[in-house]
């Protein structure tokens, strides 16, 4: 049965929305269906109906469309300066808080995609630690997590292109990469305590009691309803006090704002209550 290309858009949006709560009404429709063209090509269908049928039964062809829909843009220290601040009054306080405690800092990126949030943020502990001239081994712990096993494993592989490499600042460059031929690798200071997951942030936690969460240009493609649900799963996996940090974007709505005293409006850093 043949579908206009309206008709297909539609049921494409459908679908993400209701499997991943993903809501692209505000995407333009010519660049959705020049993204979806790509991934019909690549998935060896040739026209709409039978490319619809394949993305309703194949979990792993709705993530490869949302890799396609570049849903998984990430870089190094995406918002130089939201690290900044977030290092200086969430990492600092934190590590200052665990002197003498023996205690483990747990930090979790949520919607990692391909982990340069995750080396992002193993360079800001790592940072504070020597300026706290803390020891390195102090236990820390950073979980990244994503619904796409794709750029889970590119981000446990650790490996990047010189294009992936952009918004690092170059003086992190030597001291915590390898570089062979045209590839930079995470070197082991930035990757000890860190591992990956993939997990759905719609759904409950797999884990709790974080020191603090980054969750940030994930939410800006959920509905209403689901980034309440979320906001609240990441209320639930946090410690009190814990800290919050979502996309210079994003704010906070509805009843899940009041749970949060804001630490930083303009880089979006809230603490909960
Ligand atoms: C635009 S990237 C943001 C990456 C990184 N946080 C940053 O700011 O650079 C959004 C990521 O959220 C992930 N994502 C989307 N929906 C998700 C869900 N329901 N659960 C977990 N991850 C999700 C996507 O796979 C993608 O990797």
């Amino acid at each position: 049965m043949e579908i206009s290309e309206d008709q297909f858009t539609t049921q494409v949006m459908k679908h993400l929305f209701e499997s991943r709560g993903i809501d692209l009404s505000g995407y333009s429709q010519s660049f959705m269906i020049r993204s979806i063209r790509r991934r019909i090509g690549r998935s060896g269908r040739s026209d709409y109906a039978t490319y619809l049928h394949h993305l309703l039964s194949s979990d792993e062809e709705t993530n490869e469309l949302l890799g396609t829909l570049s849903i998984n843009v990430t870089e190094f220290f995406r918002d130089r300066g939201a690290f900044e601040t977030f290092s200086r009054t969430a990492i600092k306080p934190l590590l200052e808080s665990k002197t003498g405690s023996g205690g483990l800092l747990r930090l979790w990126s949520a919607g990692c995609a391909t982990g340069q949030e995750v080396y992002t943020i193993a360079i800001c502990l790592a940072q504070e630690l020597s300026r706290l001239q803390r020891e390195q081994r102090m236990l820390t712990s950073i979980l990244g997590t994503d619904i796409s096993s794709a750029a889970l494993a590119k981000a446990k592989s650790g490996v990047y292109t010189k294009e992936e490499m952009r918004g690092l600042p170059d003086k992190f460059l030597a001291e915590y990469f390898d570089h062979t031929g045209d590839k930079y690798v995470v070197g082991s200071q930035l990757r000890k305590g860190v591992r990956f997951s993939r997990e759905n942030l719609l759904d409950k936690p797999g884990s709790k009691f974080f020191d603090a969460i980054v969750c940030r240009n994930v939410m800006i493609y959920f509905s209403r309803a689901m980034h309440d649900k979320v906001t609240m799963n990441l209320y639930d996996a946090l410690k009190t006090g814990g800290y919050l940090m979502v996309g210079r974007t994003e704010t906070l709505m509805g009843p899940p704002r009041a749970l949060f005293e804001v630490v930083d409006l303009e880089n979006r850093i809230l603490r909960k209550k």
